[in-house]
This record gives C-alpha cells, sequence and structure tokens, in this order.
C-alpha cells in the first residue's frame, strides 16, 4: 500500500515550512503582476491540445488574470514536493488505496483507459457490453425506445444530467429525463413528458440501496405497470457496482451494466452511470467523450509543476482559500448547454474536499474547500455580479465559455454572449475610480478562463476531466482524503430513525414533526 494514507512528520515539517514561505511573499496587484511581466500571458494562458494534427481542437486555460505568480508557482512547487504530490498522483493511477478510510482505490481514470493494466481491461470490457446493449436498443432489441427515464440521485443522476444536457440538445437519439429528487413533484413531471409505452428507466446507484432512487424506481415501475406495460421490470436496465441487489429488486441479469467498486459515485459518469449519455448521443459519441477525458489524464499524469493544468489550479485555489481568506469560488458557464455545470462541480469540489480532517484522521492545518456556487452567463451579471464587482468578499471566479456557439441563430447573439463575458473579468480585474464611492470599483480581483473552441464530446470529456483532478491536486496540498464523503451519513440515519418511529428528538425537530404530522 502506497504511504498515500499517511502524512509523515517530514512532510508535515516541510509542508509547514513551504506554507510558512508563501505567507511571506509579496502579494502585488494584479495590474503590478502584468506590468512587470510581459510574458504573463504565454505562462499563464496555455493551449491545451486535443489530437496532435493542425485540425486539432484546443481549450485555452487562463490563469493570467490570478494573482498567481512565479515566485507564488515556485513556492506552492515546494508544497508539491512537501506533500508528495508525484507519488500520490502514481498512486492514483496505479490503482493503489488512495481512500484509506474506506481502504479503495479511485479508478474512475481506468474508466477512460488511463490506469492499472487490470483496471483498465476491466473497464474496457464494461463498456464493451455496455455498447453492444446501447446498440442492440437502438437498433429495436426493447421495442420502440423514445423516452429515457434516468433515476439516480447526487453523482448517478448530476453527471448524466449535465453531459446529455451538453451534448444532446440537438438530435438526441432517444429523449432523456433525469429524475434524482425524493419529491414526487419531480417524478410526475417526467411522466407527463413520456408515452408509458415507449418508455424504459434505467436505475442509476452504485450501491443500489439509496432511498431516493429505489422509492423513485418502484414508483415508475408502477406507473408502467397502471399504464399497461405488462412486464415493467422488462423495461429496466440497472447501472450499479453492485448488480446482486439489482438482481434482487427484480432486474434481469442481462440487462445489469455493473461498474468497479473503485470508481466513486461523483466520479462516475465515465462507467455505465453514463449510460443514459451514451443512449441519447450514441457510442461513438461516448467513446470520444472518454477520449477527451484520457487526454487529460494523460496531460496530468505525466507533466510536471506548474504547467501541469489541474495543479496550475489547485496552486491558484489554495492561494485564494488559504493565503487571502476567500471562502467561495464562483463558476460561470457563458454557455446555455454548461448551465448544470456548477451544480456539478458543486459534489465533485464539496463533497471531495469539504473536510475538517486530513487523511491521517489528525485536523486539517487551514480552510480546505471553498463553497462552489454560479450560475449561468449573462444572466448572472443581472443578478449577483453586483456582489463580485463591489461587494466585501473576494471571491475567485472561473468563466467557462466556447468559441463555437451552440445554436443557429444570428451570430449576435453569440458576439454578445463572449464579449459580455471577457469584459466581465477585465472589469473585475481593472475596477474604476469614481468620486462617488457608491460609484467607485476596487479592482484587482481574480478570475480564471476556460474557453473551448467547441462543446464537442471530446472537450466536454477534457474539461470535467481536468475538474477531477483540480479537486485531487488540491485534497494532496491539504493532505485529505477526496474520496470518502462521511458527512453525508448522519442526517441520513436520522431520516432513518424519524421513519421508524421511537426516538425522541430536540424540541425544534419534535414540534416540525408533529406539525407535518409525522411522528
Ligand atoms: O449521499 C451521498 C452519496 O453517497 C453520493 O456520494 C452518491 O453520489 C449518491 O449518494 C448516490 O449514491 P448511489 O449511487 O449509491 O445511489
Amino acid at each position: 500500500m502506497h504511504k498515500a494514507s499517511k502524512y509523515t512528520v517530514q512532510e508535515q515539517f516541510m509542508s509547514e515550512s513551504a506554507w510558512e514561505k508563501l505567507r511571506g511573499l509579496a502579494k502585488p496587484s494584479l495590474a503590478e503582476l502584468f506590468a512587470g511581466d510581459p510574458a504573463r500571458l504565454d505562462t499563464l494562458a496555455t493551449r491545451f491540445e486535443l489530437g496532435e494534427d493542425e485540425a486539432a481542437t484546443t481549450i485555452r486555460f487562463d490563469w493570467s488574470k490570478t494573482h498567481l505568480d512565479a515566485a507564488h508557482m515556485a513556492a506552492f512547487e515546494e508544497l508539491a514536493e512537501a506533500m508528495d504530490f508525484a507519488g500520490r498522483r502514481k498512486a492514483l493511477f496505479g490503482g493503489e488505496i488512495v481512500n484509506p478510510t474506506e481502504g479503495r482505490a479511485a479508478e474512475h481514470t481506468a474508466q477512460r483507459g488511463v490506469g492499472k493494466e487490470e483496471s483498465v481491461m476491466l473497464a474496457a470490457e464494461n463498456h464493451h457490453r455496455m455498447a453492444a446493449i446501447v446498440e442492440a436498443i437502438h437498433r429495436g432489441a426493447m421495442g420502440e425506445v423514445k423516452h429515457l427515464i434516468h433515476i439516480g440521485i447526487g453523482g448517478s443522476a448530476l453527471g448524466p444530467a449535465l453531459a446529455v444536457d451538453a451534448l444532446a440538445r440537438d438530435g438526441a437519439m432517444v429523449d432523456v429525463h433525469v429524475v434524482s429528487n425524493i419529491d414526487g413533484c419531480a417524478m410526475e413531471e417526467a411522466f407527463k413528458g413520456c408515452d408509458p409505452a415507449k418508455t424504459m428507466l434505467a436505475v442509476a446507484s452504485k450501491t443500489f440501496t439509496t432511498i431516493e432512487t429505489m422509492t423513485n424506481a418502484e414508483s415508475a415501475i408502477e406507473w408502467l405497470r397502471e399504464n399497461g406495460v405488462e412486464d415493467p421490470y422488462g423495461r429496466v436496465v440497472a447501472l450499479t457496482a453492485s448488480p446482486e441487489k439489482a438482481m434482487e429488486w427484480g432486474v434481469d441479469e442481462t440487462r445489469i451494466l455493473p461498474f468497479s467498486e473503485s470508481v466513486g459515485g461523483r466520479y462516475s459518469l465515465w462507467s455505465s452511470i453514463g449510460f443514459p449519455v451514451a443512449m441519447a448521443l450514441g457510442w461513438p459519441d461516448f467513446a470520444e467523450f472518454l477520449a477527451g477525458a484520457a487526454a487529460m489524464d494523460e496531460h496530468f499524469r505525466d507533466t510536471d509543476g506548474s504547467a501541469n493544468l489541474p495543479l496550475r489550479a489547485a496552486f491558484a485555489d489554495q492561494y485564494y482559500t488559504r493565503l487571502r481568506g476567500c471562502q467561495t469560488r464562483a463558476v460561470f458557464a457563458y454557455d446555455e448547454r454548461l448551465a448544470l455545470l456548477p451544480d456539478y462541480l458543486q459534489q465533485l469540489e464539496m463533497e471531495s474536499n469539504g473536510k475538517s480532517v486530513k487523511a491521517d484522521g489528525s485536523a486539517v492545518d487551514g480552510p480546505t474547500a471553498p463553497i462552489t456556487w454560479g450560475g449561468v452567463g449573462t444572466d448572472a451579471q443581472h443578478a449577483v455580479f453586483q456582489l463580485l464587482h463591489q461587494g466585501t468578499n473576494l471571491v475567485p471566479v472561473d468563466f467557462i465559455a466556447s468559441i463555437a456557439p451552440g445554436h443557429d441563430l444570428s451570430l449576435d447573439h453569440h458576439r454578445i454572449l463572449l464579449s459580455n463575458c471577457f469584459a466581465q473579468g477585465a472589469a473585475l480585474m481593472a475596477g474604476k475610480e469614481s468620486d462617488d464611492p457608491a460609484r467607485a470599483y476596487p479592482g484587482d480581483r481574480p478570475s480564471a478562463t476556460i474557453l473551448l473552441d467547441e462543446v464537442s464530446p471530446a472537450t466536454f470529456g477534457a474539461l470535467i476531466a481536468f475538474h477531477e483532478h483540480r479537486t485531487f491536486a488540491n485534497a494532496v496540498l491539504m493532505g485529505i482524503n477526496p474520496f470518502d464523503q462521511f458527512g453525508v451519513e448522519l442526517g441520513k440515519e436520522i431520516a432513518k430513525q424519524i421513519e421508524k418511529g421511537g426516538t425522541k428528538f430536540d424540541p425544534s425537530t419534535e414540534a416540525l414533526l408533529e406539525l407535518a404530522g409525522i411522528s
């Protein structure tokens, strides 16, 4: 086992001295940083190429409007070394136990073909089976399938919802509805849009025990039955790491698409949890999506120091949380197709790195994951940007946009959209003086810009993999385990006790239960 689970005294000492150094560095303003370094843009804005020929699609990662400079990057590189970033990254890709509290590896990259050989082979076998089922259903093996209701929650829903919304707006091969909330209104909304005779269900749950998913799945089965479908379980495909539980629930083995226990829920979009994406796009596009992520995996695995894009992003994240006290970070997608990206990133970043103890159980040395929030541009400009420009909180912002539009309307739409996106970054940085304090903008507010050539399966795959690795890199720098999530359990346990009855709670909770007629 790699020492991923243990932080040595020497690592602790070296990381403390790297932080000491970081705290002592001068903090020039963004304007000073640009003025003092003519090559700043070349150093901090990098073209990431997907493919090797001239026609390769690219993603531009521009961190030049953050306060990272050569001195900070060098000191963060020392921190990364102190935390054995290279060793821990090797352990991640090598399929070692990097999730010590659950005794598990974290092998999402193997789903993209990058990782331990046996795990890559197992993932390829599972994908082979998934491709065969997707293609068979497209050819009519389950009769006419016009609608697919995908039932899951958290990592079993946010990724599929985002990917389908981003990539399958035009010409989707099936109409996908993702339902996660236990509130029956969510399920009813999906039913309204579906013809039961032409609807199949995907029940997505790593554990196949999650109360919301199983309750929603029962209701969907009931809906099919009540609407004349004779064998509703025959309309179900199960996406799970617990195939035996899916069988017990009533799904035939031939329609169970398994994935490995070592793929975490919020990292599972690449596994069979991506089934609705493959159903909507067709297998070749799903394979492109995996390939785009694999290109980012290889970059992350093979690049050292600040040239490593996810690691560089993590340096900026650490700079703002630990050196500038920022409690939140905001993500604005200037692209309607990526409107669900902030929701997805909330789970990825907050469930992974919202911790108070390190991987060895000791208390963390400083703040961990900031609160990830955001929205879609330009809508958010007219709602929350006031605080970004003039509020008292310093909020590092990521802008994400695509050069190619996703629609056929006049190009005015896209020109105005992108102009606004770039204008916001420029305005946050430049600020504006005024004799009237209410009209003054302090400026020197940071942002990063991720500019895709286009929103395609490959660029989208690379974008999501970039964020997974950024999250991992942040965790390594803070010494925490990003792959467990015990913080979600207590509320679930108490909900179970309430369901069971007989437990006395605090007076406020008791009163609420009584009012709602639950006790
Ligand atoms: O409660 C949190 C969580 O365990 C997430 O980590 C996970 O993505 C989600 O619930 C759903 O879990 P499952 O896929 O097992 O239904």
